[in-house]
Order: C-alpha cells, then structure tokens, then sequence
C-alpha cells in the first residue's frame, strides 16, 4: 500500500526508519497535540515499539510519510469495533522542518480517497483539540464537517482542553 503523492510518498514503516523517526518525533510542539501514547521525550526505544505495533495485523493502516527519502511523519486509520466497525479515526503527525507546505492537506486526501475507494468504512472521523487551526483547516479542506465540540474532554499536560470532532461520511 504505497502510495505516491505530488509531496511525499505514504509507506509502510520499516526498522529502517527508527532513527529518522525518532528525530522527528522528539518534539514538544507535536507531542503536546497529540495523546499522551505519544511519548515527549521521544526516544529511539519508543521508535522501535511504535514500529513494531505497526507490524500487528489489527486492522489498521499506518503509513510513513516519506519525505526527502525518510520518514518524516505518520498518517493512520484506526478501525473502530461492535456498532462503530463502520468508523476509521483519522491521526497523522509531521515533522517541523516541513510544516506549512501543504504535505498533511495533500496526505489527508489520499488516505480518505484510499479508505473509501479500498475497504468497507463509511466513516471517517478526527479528534482535534481546539486550539489546533492547522489540523481544523486540513480537515475542512478535505471535506469533513465539524460534528462535535466536547468541553474541557481533553486533560494534557495539566491543562484542560477543549476537542472538536470532525467528520466525512462516504458519499452514494
Ligand atoms: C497540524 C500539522 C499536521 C499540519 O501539517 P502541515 O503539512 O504543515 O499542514 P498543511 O501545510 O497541509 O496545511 C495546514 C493549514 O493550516 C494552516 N496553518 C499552519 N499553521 C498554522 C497555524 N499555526 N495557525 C493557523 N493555521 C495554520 C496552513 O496555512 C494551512 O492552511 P491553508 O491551506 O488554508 O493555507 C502539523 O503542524 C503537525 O504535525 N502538528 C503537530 C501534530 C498535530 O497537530 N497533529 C494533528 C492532531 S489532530
């Protein structure tokens, strides 16, 4: 399930990219954006799990995203289960040093493209904490619709945030 795009390339991860992604991932401004599973400080042991927990056959996609030749970000679809196994929960992170190129709004495309073109979902969804315009932005570019706004949902680093939710029904 390679995926090549205009900006970077969606894979699978391999061993290959612990360094890379640990460097990547070692950073407080994505860290704090995401869920404590994810790891500040991130180290190379936590590169390693992560990729081994890629390898698990769980129903999910999880691809690198290729970069430049590494793997300088992530972009998931994690398979919901009982009433919700219709539902995929979209995450993706990238690294710093290419923010703000349009890499995440063109990554976005493919795999909800990929997840209602490839399996049986019908919906795709995305937690965003509220104060993260840049995510609510690629969302709504790719033509999901805010659904919900959960107050103080979120408890992260000592502060309560709030989180909205963002939706893509498959159309037909
Ligand atoms: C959020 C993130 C994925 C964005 O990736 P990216 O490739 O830089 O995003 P893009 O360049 O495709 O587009 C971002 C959009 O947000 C805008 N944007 C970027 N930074 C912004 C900021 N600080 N405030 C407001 N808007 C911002 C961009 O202008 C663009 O909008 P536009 O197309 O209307 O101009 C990246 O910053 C990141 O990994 N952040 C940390 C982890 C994270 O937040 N993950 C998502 C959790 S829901």
């Amino acid at each position: 399930m390679k995926i090549v795009l205009k900006r970077c390339t969606l894979r699978p991860w391999t061993m290959d990219d612990v360094k890379s992604l640990a460097r990547h991932a070692n950073n407080p401004k994505i860290a704090s954006n995401l869920r404590d599973v994810f790891p500040h400080p991130y180290l190379e042991n936590d590169a390693i799990q992560y990729i081994e927990l890629c390898g698990q056959k769980d129903g999910s996609l999880k691809w690198a995203i290729e970069v430049n030749n590494e793997a300088a970000g992530s972009v998931a679809l994690l398979p919901m289960t009982d009433i919700y196994r219709k539902n995929f929960e979209l995450g993706y992170w990238l690294g710093e040093e290419h923010w703000g190129k349009g890499i995440i709004t063109e990554v976005v495309a493919a795999v909800c493209q990929y997840a209602f073109e490839q399996t049986n979902i019908h919906r795709l969804y995305a937690r965003v904490f509220s104060e993260n315009t840049a995510s609510a932005k690629i969302l709504l570019h790719n033509g999901f619709v805010q659904c919900g706004h959960m107050h103080q949902s979120v408890f992260k680093m000592g502060v309560f945030h709030d989180e909205l939710i963002f939706e893509k029904i498959k159309k037909g």
